[in-house]
């Protein structure tokens, strides 16, 4: 018998305690063993009552997410609910920590559930690109109603104890342990007489305008289905008897198991939890890092300050002169001023921190006790060794010196320290209090434990942490510019930013390029331009539209036009009737007769030239995984989390055709075209980018 499910007796009460660590997921095993000690509790003479509780962190996470995509084995979790909520025992669910997806399913099975203050439930298999599959979408709505429960599972997001317990889903919340808890509930219902209450039995929610909110779902999915396949299975709830009810969803299930979508959203799950798991750094020991300094509070630097107060660090600021380091704080206060509004600190913790753990300096020698300083000054070499040179000599032994360059060489930096070993890049993303990105870019020099501390930092400040090598931009900026330099060249050819913008919002990123290098400010763009020609590394067709642009004053959203004209507002952008003028005089002066891009071509050149980058840099070592790319784009980059990221979705859509298209592409530039060879031998071999994820 399975030894996940360990069973005991407390007078008539059977108590199944579930033992799957670490987080108690409803593997093959664990339903097994349910299934035998419901079987096994109505065969003991004199149980009238069984209790189920989880030992651990939680109740149960949910299905068991590993198990997706194989066989599936019975009992199959359907079953065993219906089996549980079938027993002609009274069945009592006592919930701790989590309670999700398949997890709350089998609450719902329960007849009646207790559980602490502390405990979360939720629905979230939206996340996972499917919908509730055991019965959720048909028993949570004849407890909570139908739009309470499309809320839940449209938005997958975590509930409280106590705001389940409002929405009916909870019956008791009780201080205490979920064990101890449990059991005295079930006692109290088996002195109070209390009979067996089927969820299942219970009267459906009324109907509402189901292809309105089908509609309304998919419109806010930005692309991704599952959401909307939620109110489908809501609707079979009222509309049909229970049984068919629970068939219908169980088919909608199936369908999603076996979408794109689902694959993509499951590689984003497993990625994000192995992307900071180095096993290089398994057995080294980060530095300790309580107090970090700041060198400037501008845009990034400012944020990044934010991040580390948020956490709880101590944190002292350098700026270039009192006004500037004014000018610092008040972005910092703004910045904490929008944590108070979203709820994240208190107005007392906000005033706490600006007095007590925010210190704004203008002279070195206060550095001299910080454990970890991130310069983000202007990105000029030459002022970086400045800066660097003096943290040199002012901070103490062990101090780590990081830089939050976005483009320029970290082993140059580090170079012109007499402690190159402390140096690496922590390269944060705009905003950098919001953004989850974080680059910890690693120079030849950096020690391991140095390069540990970075992904100890990220942790504490909440990032997701990847490792990069030193190259001109690291895995996420080098990328970006490839790509960009696609869609560059596509509008010599005849495209427009609109067209690129439409087909790549269709494709399910955020916002296309041009509005994002609107909304980033499109005089960064220009420095880095500026900065390759004067290095002799212009594009062959070299574009001087956006040159003109800026020259123009015209800086993107915070001038009030880019790209896009924003007169009625950041939201309400309109194109900037100045931009195709300006892009048809440069096709003109390089002589290109524009064709036209439909909206299919545009998005397979754009992935195109961003699958074959991000192959080159796995091929050379700047990420260490194709998992490393995709989490770098999703988290930095706007990429659709459905899609698991650009080479997820390169495995998906097949390598051998995409690598014959960036074969046609060259025969038009075969610089920028040049396949790579990491993708040539991928595809040699017939094999997928996330085989050498499955590699270690
Ligand atoms: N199945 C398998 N493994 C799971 C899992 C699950 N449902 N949930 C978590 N894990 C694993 C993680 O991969 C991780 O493994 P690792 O240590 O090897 O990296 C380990 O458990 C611990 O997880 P976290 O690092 O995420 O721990 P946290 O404490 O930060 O978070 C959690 C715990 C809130 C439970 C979070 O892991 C989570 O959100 N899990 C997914 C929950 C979920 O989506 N459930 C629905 C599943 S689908 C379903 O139930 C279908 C049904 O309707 C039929
Ligand atoms: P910014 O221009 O907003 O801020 C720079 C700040 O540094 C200014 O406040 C300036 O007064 C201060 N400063 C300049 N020289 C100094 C010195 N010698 N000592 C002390 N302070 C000094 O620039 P931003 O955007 O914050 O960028 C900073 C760095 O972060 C750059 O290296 C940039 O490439 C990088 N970065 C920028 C991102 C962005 O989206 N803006 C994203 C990620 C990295």
């Amino acid at each position: 018998m399975s030894d996940k499910i360990a069973y005991s007796r407390e007078g008539d009460i059977a108590v199944l305690t579930v033992q799957n660590p670490p987080v108690n997921a409803l593997s093959h095993a664990v339903r097994q063993g349910l299934w035998d000690r419901m079987d096994q509790a109505e065969a003991d003479a004199g149980v009238r009552a069984v209790l189920i509780v989880g030992e651990g962190r939680a109740f149960f996470a949910g299905a068991d997410i590993t198990e997706f995509g194989k066989p599936p084995l019975e009992p199959h979790l359907p079953d065993l609910i219906n089996r549980i909520e079938a027993s002609p025992l009274l069945v009592v669910a006592s919930m701790h920590g989590v309670s999700l997806g398949g997890g709350l399913e089998v609450a719902l099975g329960c007849h009646y559930r207790i559980a602490v203050p502390s405990a979360k439930v939720g629905l979230p298999e939206v996340h996972l690109g499917l919908i509730p599959g055991a019965g959720g979408t048909q028993r949570l709505p004849r407890l909570t109603g139908g739009e309470a429960a499309l809320d839940v599972m449209t938005t997958g997001r975590h509930i409280g104890a106590g705001k389940a317990h409002d929405l009916g889903i909870i019956d008791v919340v009780k201080d205490g342990d979920q064990m101890h808890n449990g059991l005295a509930y079930a006692q109290k219902l088996l002195d109070q007489g209390a009979t067996r209450r089927p969820v299942s039995e219970m009267d459906p929610p009324a109907a509402i305008d189901w292809d309105a909110a089908f509609e309304a779902t998919l419109a806010r999915g930005r692309g991704q289905i599952s959401p909307a396949w939620c109110v489908r299975a809501v609707q079979a709830s009222v509309e049909k008897p229970f049984a068919d009810g629970l068939k219908a969803e169980r088919q909608i299930f199936y369908d999603l198991m076996q979408t794109d979508q689902r694959q993509g959203m499951i590689h984003a799950f497993f990625s994000e939890r192995a992307v900071s798991n180095l096993p290089e750094l398994k057995d080294v020991k980060p530095r300790a890092v309580q107090h970090i300094g700041v060198i400037g509070g501008g845009t990034m630097g400012a944020g990044i300050a934010t991040a580390a107060l948020l956490a709880g660090l101590e944190v002292t600021l350098l700026e270039m002169s009192a006004e500037a380091g004014q000018a610092a704080r008040d972005r910092i206060e703004r910045n904490l001023s929008g944590a108070v509004k979203r709820g994240k600190i208190t107005p007392k913790q906000h005033d706490q921190i600006l007095t007590h753990t925010l210190l704004v300096v203008t002279n070195y020698s206060k550095l001299s006790d910080v454990d970890l300083v991130i310069e983000a000054v202007f990105e000029d070499m030459e002022v970086k060794k400045q800066v660097f040179a003096e943290l040199d000599r002012v901070c103490k032994p062990g101090a780590i010196l990081a830089s939050n360059t976005s483009y320029l060489d970290i082993d140059e930096i580090a170079a012109t320290t007499s402690r190159p070993g402390d140096v690496l890049g922590l390269h944060f993303f705009s905003p950098a209090h919001v953004m989850k990105l974080l680059e910890v870019v690693v120079g030849d020099k950096t020690a391991p434990d140095v390069t540990a501390t970075g992904f100890a930092l990220g942790k504490m400040l909440s990032k997701i942490s990847v490792r990069a090598g030193v190259c001109d931009g690291f895995i996420g900026n080098r990328i970006l510019a490839t790509y960009r330099q696609a869609a560059d060249q596509m509008i010599l050819d005849g495209a427009s930013p609109y067209d690129i913008d439409a087909a790549l919002e269709e494709f399910g990123f955020a916002m296309g390029p041009f509005a994002v290098a609107d909304l980033a400010g499109l005089d960064i763009g220009w420095a880095v331009r500026k900065r390759k020609r004067a290095e002799g590394h212009a594009p062959k067709r070299d574009a001087t539209y956006a040159d003109t642009l800026c020259e123009q004053g015209h800086f993107g959203q915070k001038t009030g036009k880019g790209y896009y004209d924003y007169a009625a507002g950041n939201k309400a952008r309109v194109p900037n009737p100045d931009v195709l003028p300006m892009i048809e005089a440069d096709r003109a002066r390089l002589g290109i007769t524009p064709r036209t891009f439909t909206h299919e071509e545009i998005v397979r050149r754009y992935m195109a030239a961003m699958v074959n980058e991000s192959a080159k840099v796995v091929g050379e070592g700047i990420a260490r995984r194709p998992l490393d790319v995709d989490m770098t784009l999703l988290f930095g980059y706007g990429f659709p989390r459905y899609r698991g990221g650009p080479l997820k979705w390169a495995d998906i859509v097949g390598l051998a055709p995409l690598l014959q298209d960036i074969k046609s592409y060259a025969a038009e530039d075969p610089d920028f075209w040049a396949s790579a060879p990491l993708l040539e031998e991928l595809v040699a071999d017939n094999k997928t980018f996330d085989d050498l994820n499955k590699k270690g």
